[in-house]
């Protein structure tokens, strides 16, 4: 990241919810990418503890490796304890609402991390909780990948702004993240899903408009190979999100021709690198050739998990929180 801009040190973030990317503005986006790249650095004091005397909850209703062990590692790493809590041993499965959990939960800890379905839920909770709540995916965003994302762009290329980068494949919550991302920091994103599974139309208007005035643009298109032309970046997620597993023969039928292979990726940029979410499911939207190939930057994607969850739950959770330590 040797062109990483020059912020503030302290993103104003303190005791606000991180539901969506577009919860944070496009300077906030950058300040955190940035913040957690000096924490990959080391250039960060951990002494600092910044999370000292304070408990983070974490809620899974849904499977998760990376979300669940960097979130938990982050709150450690960061001096804090990491409560993990299942709905299933809750009250919450005896039909106590989510609102009083959230209630009681904010008399004990000092955030909650939630990944569940609705994007209604993580606002209910918010909008009961009284301490930060953090969406660890929902079916419509995934903005904690988006972070680690944009973290990983900004390492290979410096400057995200006006980049273009290619998503090709389901328009779900992580095509959400990316149009997210476009619209703050004005990515050129050519986002390819067959007919039928694009994303929010009223979403992709919105991130198309702000993406403009941050000088990039969003384009939608089903065609794969006209998306990924002379790209930097080329993403793509499963075909079968969690929950969608009754519908994954007509999903995958409907996807066919939407595999990222060498012969997709031959059309990108010829430094153009391979980015996906993880889990992968080889043969089906990216093929192991490009997966496990030279190009692929997966395992830095889900190492920055850590780093940017790190800036982030600092941020939101300590007021006093500076840089001024970094080296
Ligand atoms: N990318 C991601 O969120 O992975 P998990 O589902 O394993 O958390
Ligand atoms: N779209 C995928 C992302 C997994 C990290 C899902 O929701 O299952």
């Amino acid at each position: 990241m040797a062109t990483a801009p020059v912020l503030p040190a302290k993103p104003h973030l303190v005791g606000r919810d991180f539901l969506r990317l577009a919860d944070v503005t496009a300077r906030e986006v950058l300040q955190l990418v940035h913040l957690a790249h000096q924490m990959k650095q080391r250039r960060w004091a951990s002494r600092l503890d910044p999370l000292a005397g304070m408990t983070v909850a974490l809620i899974f209703e849904k499977p998760s490796t990376r979300t669940r062990v960097s979130f938990a590692v982050a709150v450690q790493q960061l001096g804090g304890l990491p409560l993990e809590l299942s709905s299933q041993t809750l009250q919450l499965s005896r039909s106590e609402t989510l609102a009083d959990t959230g209630r009681v939960l904010s008399r004990y800890v000092d955030a909650i991390v939630l990944r569940t379905g609705a994007q209604a839920v993580l606002e209910e909770l918010a909008d009961a909780a009284s301490v930060p709540v953090v969406n660890a995916l929902s079916d419509q965003y995934h903005p904690c990948q988006a972070l680690a994302d944009l973290l990983t762009l900004a390492e290979h290329f410096g400057e995200v702004a006006g980049l273009p980068v290619a998503y090709v494949g389901d328009g779900s919550n992580m095509a959400a993240a990316w149009l997210e991302a476009a619209a703050l920091v004005g990515l050129d994103l050519r986002l390819a899903t067959p007919a039928g599974y694009a994303p929010d139309a009223a979403l992709a208007e919105w991130a198309s408009a702000a993406a403009r005035s941050q000088g990039g643009r969003v384009t939608l298109t089903t065609d794969p190979t006209a998306a990924v032309a002379g790209v930097r970046a080329v993403y793509t997620d499963v075909w079968v999100s969690m929950g969608q597993e009754a519908d994954a023969a007509a999903r995958r039928a409907a996807f066919e021709g939407f595999q990222v292979t060498p012969a997709l990726m031959e059309g990108a940029a010829p430094d153009a690198i391979f980015m996906h979410c993880l889990p992968a499911h080889r043969g089906e939207e990216v093929s192991a050739a490009v997966l496990d190939g030279p190009r692929s930057v997966v395992w830095d994607q889900a190492e920055n998990r850590l780093h940017t969850e790190k800036a982030l739950l600092a941020s939101l959770l300590t007021p006093d929180f500076s840089l001024l330590e970094c080296r």
